[in-house]
């Protein structure tokens, strides 16, 4: 791996590695001087019910459905209102602390809109506005890529019924299961996991190899 990323012309290569893996930080630290230990990723399952075995269609409280082309300013918006001043393993790096990844993040939850390998749940609040999306990559393996519920929406459930909406879509499309990963530190979506029948599976560590040290850190 090493090799490859030396072969590489990228002034920064963000490696992760199965958690498992104990003794590897201090394998890397040992052979290359630019490392930094960004953050730890948690991966849960939950098994989609099929569409025979279920008896209840729905179980969720809020109106939904799937979002179009059309939804994209909404979107957008609702990705900004949602994950504004979130800090992802970016702000490990001493130099890229302040980068704001919002924009990213708008851009990979648009990029699941009107896709073969991808869908946009949104909840609908009595208005007709998106109160809460998530993202969802298609496949053998199933993934909500990205959810959040508005900021002045949270504590009242509808992370819940959005997550049985996902469930229940993909349970229509004959899936198996579902996977979705936060940092292991964001504790209210972990704890809306355990209550919506998600297990935990195994964790990832991410680390920043950077080619001559991150922009505001001097090269050891
Ligand atoms: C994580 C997130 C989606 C949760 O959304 P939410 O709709 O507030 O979630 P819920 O309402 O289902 O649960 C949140 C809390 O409200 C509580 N709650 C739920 N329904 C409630 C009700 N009717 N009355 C009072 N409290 C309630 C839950 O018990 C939970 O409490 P806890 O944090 O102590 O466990 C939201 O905080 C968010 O968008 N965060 C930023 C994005 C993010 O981290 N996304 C996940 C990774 S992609």
């Amino acid at each position: 791996m090493l090799a490859i990323v030396d072969a590489a012309d990228l002034d920064l290569v963000v490696y992760r590695y199965p958690s498992d893996w104990v003794e590897h930080f201090g394998d890397l630290a040992r052979r290359r001087a630019n490392v930094i230990h960004a953050d730890t990723v948690v991966y849960y399952r939950r098994l989609v019910a099929p569409v025979s075995a279920r008896t209840d269609r729905t179980t969720h409280s809020g109106r939904w459905r799937l979002a179009g082309g059309g939804d994209q300013p909404a979107v957008a918006a609702l990705v900004r209102a949602c994950f504004a001043g979130y800090r992802n393993h970016y702000a490990a790096a001493p130099g890229l602390a302040t980068v704001d990844v919002v924009e990213g993040y708008v851009e990979w939850a648009l990029s699941h809109l009107d896709s073969e390998d991808g869908l946009l749940v949104i909840e609908l609040d009595a208005n007709d506005q998106a109160i809460a999306f998530a993202a969802v990559g298609l496949g053998d393996d199933p993934e909500i890529a990205l959810a959040a519920v508005h900021p002045s929406r949270r504590g009242a459930g509808v992370y819940h019924d959005l997550l049985d909406v996902v469930a229940e879509e993909l349970s229509d499309r004959g899936c198996s299961h579902v996977w979705i990963s936060t940092q292991v530190h964001n504790s209210t979506p972990i704890r809306a996991w355990t209550r919506s029948e998600f297990t935990f599976e195994f964790a990832v560590q991410t680390v920043h190899l950077w080619r001559a040290g991150p922009p505001s850190m001097p090269t050891r």
